[in-house]
């Protein structure tokens, strides 16, 4: 077994990570002390927050995993919608990506690649860009404090229309804020279905103003949503991406291609995506040579962290020291980071 120490000392990155999916239990308590708000119920565990009642779909169950309570991915993403609804100033706002930076270099994180969606912060709504550049202004702190360096894959919510789409991407073209490398699109695949034609215009215009891409596909969806990703939207990355497994001419494409999937091993079993480690196809598509590299999608509301991740991974699939230090390699080649900074860290 590979203990947790061997693997916080790897020079790693983390590129699939949310800024929403990092709030400590202690940092939502003060903000929501902070704007007199209440929790909607007692705090012994955040896992306790966001499987509450009140994020619960409200009419019929989605049918999540048993883990992550009865309201699966889509209960989990309005507890992402309550929870950000607390940073509303600059401040609180530096802040959490501040604490972001401390966590990833607790996890023996050098680079990190974050996904932040706007759309869950809803005391910014119409003011995205000022909210990019107070977490900017956190991230440069923490860096300058030799914490952990970030680059922001901006996202865009699955079900917002095609026009805020591309008004996103224009706006953000223009404004260039702060540490902003790349968009995203994250969200619940299965109340959507395919989006891959919605987002075609606000990705190609992120492609020629200059942004690296990366698109959730391949979780709650079957392998479409992935040839979307690739054909519509210019992926050079896939978040998740596992259901990719389902279809071997999209494994061998992502492999020709050397498009990289960030799996989520943990957070699939959480949330139900796989029911067991058994069924979890991180061997097969090893074995078809697409690269992977691991992360922790949501770590502070899943319960876990990104070594605790690694080993667990390891141990349930048996990889070895060698293999685990390869996954560090990859994750560095495979970030937004520029070409000095991936010398710095090799
Ligand atoms: N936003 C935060 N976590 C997510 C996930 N696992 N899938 C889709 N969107 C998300
Ligand atoms: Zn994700």
């Amino acid at each position: 077994r590979i203990d947790e120490a061997t693997i916080r000392a790897l020079p790693k990155a983390e590129v699939h990570v949310h800024l929403e999916g990092t709030f400590a239990l202690a940092d939502i308590l003060f903000l929501a002390k902070e704007n007199g708000e209440y929790l909607p119920g007692p705090a012994a565990t955040l896992f306790d927050i966001t499987t509450h009642d009140a994020f619960a779909a409200p009419a019929v169950s989605t049918g999540g995993g048993a883990g992550a309570g009865a309201a699966g991915l889509s209960g989990f993403l309005r507890f992402l919608d309550w929870q950000c609804g607390l940073v509303r100033t600059p401040a609180q706002a530096a802040r959490v990506a501040y604490a972001f930076a401390a966590r990833q270099s607790a996890s023996g994180v050098r680079y990190s690649d974050v996904i932040v969606n706007p759309t869950h912060w809803n005391a910014w709504r119409g003011r995205e860009i000022a909210l990019m550049r107070a977490l900017s202004a956190g991230f440069d702190e923490a860096e300058q404090d030799g914490l952990c360096a970030v680059g922001i894959a901006y996202s865009l919510l699955r079900s917002q229309s095609a026009a805020s789409a591309v008004d996103a991407v224009a706006t953000l073209a223009s404004a260039r804020p702060g540490h902003v490398v790349a968009i995203s699109v994250d969200g619940d695949e299965k109340v959507t279905g395919r989006t891959g034609e919605k987002f075609h215009e606000a990705f190609r215009l992120a492609r020629a103003t200059g942004f690296r891409r990366t698109v959730h596909a391949g979780e709650s969806s079957g392998p479409d949503g992935v040839w979307d990703a690739l054909d519509l939207l210019f992926a050079e990355r896939i978040d998740h991406g596992v259901r990719a497994v389902e279809d071997p001419a999209l494994l061998a494409r992502l492999a020709a291609d050397g498009i990289s999937l960030g799996v989520c091993p943990r957070s699939n079993l959480t949330l139900g995506i796989y029911r067991s480690w058994d069924e979890h196809p991180l061997p097969r598509l090893l074995a078809a040579g697409v690269e992977v590299t691991l992360n922790t999608d949501d770590p502070a509301p899943l319960g876990s962290c990104l070594e605790a991740d690694w080993a667990v991974t390891a141990e349930q699939f048996g990889f070895d020291e060698a293999t685990m230090i390869g996954f560090a390699a990859r994750s560095i080649e495979a970030s937004f980071a520029d070409d000095d900074r991936k010398a710095a860290l090799r």
